[in-house]
């Protein structure tokens, strides 16, 4: 059977972005769970990554909220559904995510994470930020270089065997999946009638990578589109009113062209609007399709128009939930306690057998 776990961080409302690239292959996962028999159902995990959050300076206050909104979005999203076998729920709220992560530290080479390229890229800003290449102390953490580690310890916690991710999360699973196997070779254990060698706790994580491309920016077509990034007009959120898209989506940077064609090198902000409009129509897939019928002259303005319609449409079911579900607090706070024990009991199975593996019982 089956062990599904992803995870997002909450720092801010997610994108069309975050929705294409995961998310929907989430929903998608959780309703084909639901159209299984139950006793060879999967199991699927879908948390809020609260630690993940604090390897970047985090305002207390607006953390707390933006968990918490996070965590309303999943439900939103119809992944808690019980029917599916599927749960949602805080990292932070069982501890064993930073229980594991410490055993994973004592096998991960620093060099593997220093080889990372989001670390690279962090790195690179604070040199650039520093007019000389000296690097202010305060600036880099072990927390933030450590940060894969945690992540891989989420999937394994679960004996995970498929992660559903966007591309950018490739790197990070292929260390999870080698220190899977690092761990395992370290701390076989022993076999379960006791003769001999085991075969290690963790089972080697399958990365299932979207079927959507990376959605780059709507300002910087450069870019992907980033939670983190400063302009609200960068990216549509999965909240935002039917007005605020039709704006969003009326402003997105393209090129003088007139007319739509199917041309990512060159024309990278068409194609973007493209494939957003693949990923929320039924013909997903069919950028060229779709760009052969936005031809003429006034192509361009049309496509914005039937695009930030689909879009709005696509997401006002989710809109309403959300909007709903955020107010009720007392649902909010059962659905979060009850997706942490259900996690936790899982989680703590995993750690009994990584104790006993490694003599810490
Ligand atoms: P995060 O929170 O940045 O993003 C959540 C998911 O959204 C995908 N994504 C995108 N896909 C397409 N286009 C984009 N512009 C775009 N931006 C984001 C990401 O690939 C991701 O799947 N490190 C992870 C969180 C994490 C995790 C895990 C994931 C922590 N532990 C364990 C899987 C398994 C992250 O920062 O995702």
């Amino acid at each position: 059977r089956r062990v599904v776990f992803s995870g997002i961080q909450p720092t801010g409302v997610p994108h069309v972005g975050n929705h294409l690239g995961a998310l929907a292959q989430w929903q998608r996962i959780v309703k084909e769970a639901a159209a299984q028999p139950a006793d060879s159902r999967d199991s699927l995990f879908f948390s809020v990554v609260g630690l993940h959050a604090l390897t970047v300076p985090q305002d207390p206050i607006r953390l707390a909220i933006e968990r918490r909104d996070m965590f309303a979005v999943l439900l939103a999203l119809g992944l808690a559904d019980p029917a599916a076998g599927a749960v949602v729920f805080h990292q932070d709220q069982v501890p064993e995510h930073a229980e594991l992560a410490w055993y994973l530290n004592t096998v991960t080479p620093v060099n593997r994470l220093m080889r990372m390229t989001t670390w690279k890229s962090k790195l690179a800003t604070i040199r650039n930020a520093n007019s000389e290449d000296e690097i202010d102390d305060s600036m880099l953490q072990l927390g933030l270089l450590a940060y894969p580690v945690l992540q891989a310890a989420d999937v394994l916690l679960y004996k995970t065997s498929h992660v559903p991710v966007g591309h950018d999360q490739s790197q990070h699973l292929e260390l999870a999946r080698d220190l899977a196997q690092i761990f395992n070779r370290a701390y076989p254990g022993r076999r379960k009638d006791g003769k001999g060698k085991g075969k290690g706790v963790f089972r080697v994580p399958e990365v299932m990578l979207t079927t959507h491309p990376r959605i780059q920016s709507l300002r910087d077509p450069g870019q992907k589109m980033s939670k983190s990034a400063p302009h609200p007009s960068s990216k549509i959120f999965l909240t935002d009113s039917a007005s605020e898209i039709h704006a969003k989506i009326k402003s997105a940077v393209t090129d003088s062209t007139a007319g739509v064609t199917w041309d990512p090198a060159n024309r990278p902000g068409i194609a973007t609007l493209l494939q957003i409009y693949a990923g929320y129509s039924d013909r997903a897939g069919g950028v060229e399709e779709i760009a052969a019928r936005y031809s003429d002259a006034m192509g361009i303005m049309r496509l914005k128009t039937d695009l930030a319609e689909i879009v709005s449409e696509s997401l006002k079911g989710f809109r309403d939930e959300f909007a709903r579900i955020r107010t009720e607090e007392g649902y909010l706070a059962a659905e979060e306690r009850r997706g942490a024990e259900r996690a936790r009991e899982a989680a703590q199975a995993t750690m009994r057998e990584v104790r006993a593996a490694v003599g810490t019982t």
